[in-house]
């Protein structure tokens, strides 16, 4: 696993030791947290190793599944680290595909909704070839991520390694990085702190949001599917606009914050829905833990890991 440190990794290497796997983790701490990985690491099956995997990856022994998740997630990260984010969808796919295929092992690309830019077709279903600004801010995250599915594409093609791409749409829950930008961290820590919600535009944007542990439960059904080549979208269809993701916070939060509205960053897409038809039918799995639970249970994760 690369990428194991982080917010969705750390979930995904709980998630694979409990189902009996050995996990090795690759993980260079730029957006991750060794605080993710306390639970794994009281596990003998676990093994982090310190590595930026933009370089040439080899594992000893046996190898069954090579998962690249490596990669600056968030909107600020990838703005603050343009040209490691690029070089992390190109070098470290490849270094991760490389490995896959000398161990004939299976290949999992966590890749994104952005590879849709900002949408003409809404929701967005994997047919849909996207918008993007290939010279935009944005575009070393989406470019980076297409590129990656190319790269992943032409290793099944030309050297038929089993590959899987998970194209998830937003995710939130305990163990985002508190500060790391995404609209639900920085709403949660501004309403815990009684302090302006800072909500872009006018807010009636719209994102859909799903639940770590539905998207994890996800990732595990693709996995375990006979699914390859084929990109799967995985997400929450239910849409909310972001002015009232940020009340809905406010309140379960029991906040005093008053919302404010600031600038929309450049490219930022208008609406966000994932069309999840294909992950239904071809794994049967559906999100099932509404908004405001999942809501709820992150602001209480928050309290008290963001107070430590
Ligand atoms: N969280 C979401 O909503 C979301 C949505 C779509 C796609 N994704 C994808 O899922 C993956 C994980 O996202 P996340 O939200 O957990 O982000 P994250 O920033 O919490 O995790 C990314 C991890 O990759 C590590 N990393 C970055 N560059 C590396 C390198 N060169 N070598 C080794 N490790 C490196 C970071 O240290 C971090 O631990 C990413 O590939 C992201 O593009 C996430």
């Amino acid at each position: 696993m690369t990428g194991g440190a982080g917010f969705l990794g750390s979930h995904l290497c709980d998630r694979l030791l409990a189902e009996g796997w050995e996990v090795r983790c690759f993980d260079s701490l730029l957006t991750g947290s060794a605080a993710n990985l306390v639970d794994a690491l009281s596990d003998e099956r676990f093994g982090y190793v310190h590595y930026d995997v933009t370089n040439y990856l080899n594992v000893e022994g046996a190898v069954e599944w090579v998962l690249h998740f490596a990669s600056p997630a968030s909107p600020s990260d990838y703005l603050e680290y343009p040209i490691h984010t690029l070089k992390v969808g190109a070098l470290g796919t490849l270094n991760a595909l490389g490995l896959a295929k000398a161990k004939r092992a299976g290949f999992m690309l966590a890749s994104t909704s952005e590879v849709y830019g900002d949408p003409r077709v809404h929701p967005q279903p994997e047919s849909y070839w996207g918008n993007v600004n290939p010279i935009g801010p944005r575009g070393v995250y989406d470019e980076a991520k297409r590129y990656a599915e190319a790269m992943a594409m032409a290793y099944l093609r030309t050297h038929d390694v089993p590959v899987k791409i998970a194209r998830i749409f937003n995710t939130y829950g305990p163990r985002l990085r508190r500060g790391d930008g995404r609209a639900v961290p920085t709403f949660i820590e501004q309403g815990l702190a009684d302090e302006p919600i800072t909500v872009h535009g006018d807010g009636t944007q719209t994102r859909s949001l799903c639940y770590v542990d539905d998207l994890v439960e996800g990732i595990w059904h693709l996995l375990i599917s006979d699914v390859v080549g084929e990109p799967v979208n995985l997400g929450n269809p239910e849409e909310v606009k972001v002015l009232d993701l940020a009340r809905t916070i406010v309140l379960l939060a029991g906040s005093r914050s008053e919302v404010v509205f600031t600038d929309r960053p450049i490219d930022d897409p208008e609406v966000r829905c994932p069309d999840i038809s294909r992950a239904t039918s071809l794994l049967g799995w559906l999100p099932s833990v509404p908004l405001s639970d999942g809501l709820a249970r992150t602001i209480e994760w928050a309290r008290t890991a963001w107070r430590a």
